[in-house]
Formats: C-alpha cells, sequence, structure tokens
C-alpha cells in the first residue's frame, strides 16, 4: 500500500495507473477507522481497480473548534488495518493542500433545503464543509466510484445533490451501515463514550427497531413521539427524531400511510453527538 502525503505525488501516481485502463474508486475518511470504513473499502473493491483512501480532519465542517481537536486520531493503527483490508493507496493531506486558497466557501454548490433540516438545522455550516472537503478530494482524485456510507444519510443526499448539479461525474455508491453487537452504529466518536454512555447509546437503535414495529399500527407523530421518550427516558439527550421520505428528506405526515420511510436520530450521550438512521418503512 502507497502512503502518499502530497498532491503532487498522487497526481503523477494516479497519472501512470491511468494508463491501465482501470477503475479508481475513492474512500473519503476522517480516520479512526473501524469496520464500517472498512466496508467502503471491501465495496470499493469491487470495482476490480485502484482504491484510494483519504484520512483528513476536515476543520471546515465542524461547529465547534473544541470537537475538531478532541476528533480521536490513530494513524498508525488505521495505516495497518487499510493495509490488511485491501486498500491500495492512501492519502494523507496536510491542511495547505486541501485549502491553499484558505478555508473560505467558495464552491458554486448551494445544499438548498438539506441544509435546514435534521443535521443542516442543529449544524449550521457543516454541509457546506462536507461539500467543499469532498469537491476537493474529487478533483485530486478524479475517482470513477465515490463510496460513502448510509450511517451519514443525509450527508450522502447533499453529496448527491453536489454530483448532480455541477455535473461531476463521478458515480455514487453507498455501503450499508455497519453495527456493533448491539446494534449501536460503528462511529470514530463511539471511543468518546464514557462507560456507561456506551450502554446506554444502544438506545438509539432500540428506538428505531421500536419505531419500525409502531409504524405499522401508529400515526407517524405518534410513533415519533414515543421514540423520542424513549432516548429520554435511557439517559440521553434527542436532538431531533424524524420519519422521512429516504428520497427527499422531507417529514412525513399522519395522512402518509404508504411508502418508504426513514428514520433519523440525533442525540447527546453526554457530551458526544451520535447520529443514526434506519428504514422503518419499505
Ligand atoms: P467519517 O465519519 O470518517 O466517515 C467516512 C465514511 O465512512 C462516510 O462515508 C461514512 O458514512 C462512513 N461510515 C461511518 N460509519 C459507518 C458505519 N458504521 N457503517 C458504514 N459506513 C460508515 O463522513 C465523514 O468521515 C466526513 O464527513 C467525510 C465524508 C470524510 C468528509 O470530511
Amino acid at each position: 500500500m502507497l502512503i502518499i502525503n502530497e498532491s503532487r505525488e498522487l497526481n503523477s501516481f494516479l497519472s501512470l495507473f491511468e494508463l491501465t485502463g482501470l477503475k479508481v474508486a475513492f474512500v473519503p475518511t476522517m480516520g479512526a477507522l473501524h469496520q464500517g470504513h472498512i466496508a467502503l473499502i471491501r465495496k470499493a473493491n469491487q470495482s476490480g481497480g485502484l482504491v484510494v483512501c483519504s484520512i483528513f480532519i476536515n476543520p471546515t465542517q465542524f461547529n465547534k473548534t473544541e470537537d475538531f481537536e478532541k476528533y480521536p486520531v490513530q494513524a498508525e493503527s488505521d495505516i495497518d488495518l487499510l493495509k490488511a483490508n485491501g486498500c491500495d493507496v492512501v492519502f494523507l493531506p496536510k491542511k495547505e493542500e486541501i485549502y491553499p486558497n484558505g478555508t473560505d466557501y467558495d464552491l458554486p454548490f448551494d445544499p438548498g433545503y438539506l441544509d435546514d433540516i435534521m443535521e443542516g438545522k442543529f449544524r449550521p455550516g457543516h454541509f457546506k464543509g462536507v461539500a467543499q472537503v469532498v469537491y476537493r478530494l474529487l478533483e485530486l482524485v478524479q475517482p470513477h466510484e465515490l463510496v460513502m456510507g448510509e450511517k451519514d444519510f443525509q450527508q450522502v443526499a447533499v453529496i448527491r445533490k453536489m454530483i448532480a448539479d455541477m455535473e461531476l461525474g463521478v458515480e455514487l455508491v453507498t455501503c450499508r451501515t455497519v453495527r456493533e453487537k448491539d446494534g449501536l452504529a460503528m462511529s470514530s466518536r463511539n471511543l468518546l463514550l464514557k462507560a456507561d454512555y456506551r450502554e446506554k447509546a444502544t438506545v438509539i437503535y432500540q428506538s428505531m427497531v421500536e419505531c419500525r414495529e409502531n409504524l405499522k399500527s401508529m400515526k407517524a407523530s405518534q410513533a415519533k413521539k414515543m421514540a423520542i421518550e424513549k432516548i429520554e427516558s435511557a439517559g440521553l439527550k434527542p436532538e431531533y427524531f424524524e420519519l422521512v421520505d429516504p428520497f427527499t428528506l422531507l417529514s412525513i405526515s399522519d395522512e402518509q400511510t404508504k411508502g418508504p420511510v426513514q428514520a433519523c436520530v440525533a442525540a447527546w450521550a453526554g457530551n458526544v453527538r451520535l447520529i443514526d438512521n434506519m428504514p422503518v418503512r419499505h
């Protein structure tokens, strides 16, 4: 596995690789890798070409400097994990490589209403930061495929919109959420959970499973209310629990009793903010 720090070096390697005529599949990450990330690497490998993974903790997508600073870093074990799981190139850029002209947002892309709901509402500016870094990484890696996880459901929707609006011509491939045995969605942030909150955090998954059952006999608003109460009674602080159309991400009304529904949740477990989602009606 090649470890590349500079975009110039990445560019000259990719120009050589292009001669093979094989595809390039790209997995952007912020490191502290776990089996969720590895599932993306495996998916990327299915394209039969080169698998490039980037590790870059993107400052522009954090709402608080404090969150950015406490984001877990484990470069050595990340590299070992990638090496053992079929990654060909790991790109570890410095901030200057990603933002040569500073971090001000200058992309001709507007996430639109996706910026005003759920994650967008509670994390102002977050999706612009994500769009900014993903755009820049795509510019540097020029992949055929971009592989992303459904764990960040709204992030996928924003990037899908950016690819369409800016006609980026890259194929977006998504991967199902990988969970711990007790249902907690794997996340780099789980490393920051104190032991008691690690246990309590499983309520997020349980609330969605229960909601899936409740939706069979209840109105959406009632099922949503019960889910919020369940999360609260376990000692977490829910920020939102929404039942949305998986294509538009807009909330479903009580009258919409048919069609697919995705539950999307954000909750604080102590001082750690966790998000999750799952289909609760097909
Ligand atoms: P990060 O949180 O490191 O996640 C990198 C990729 O792994 C994302 O596509 C995310 O959805 C996916 N992922 C995380 N946990 C997962 C799980 N349990 N199962 C499946 N996939 C999972 O998302 C980001 O970084 C950043 O916003 C990034 C896109 C890299 C831009 O900075």
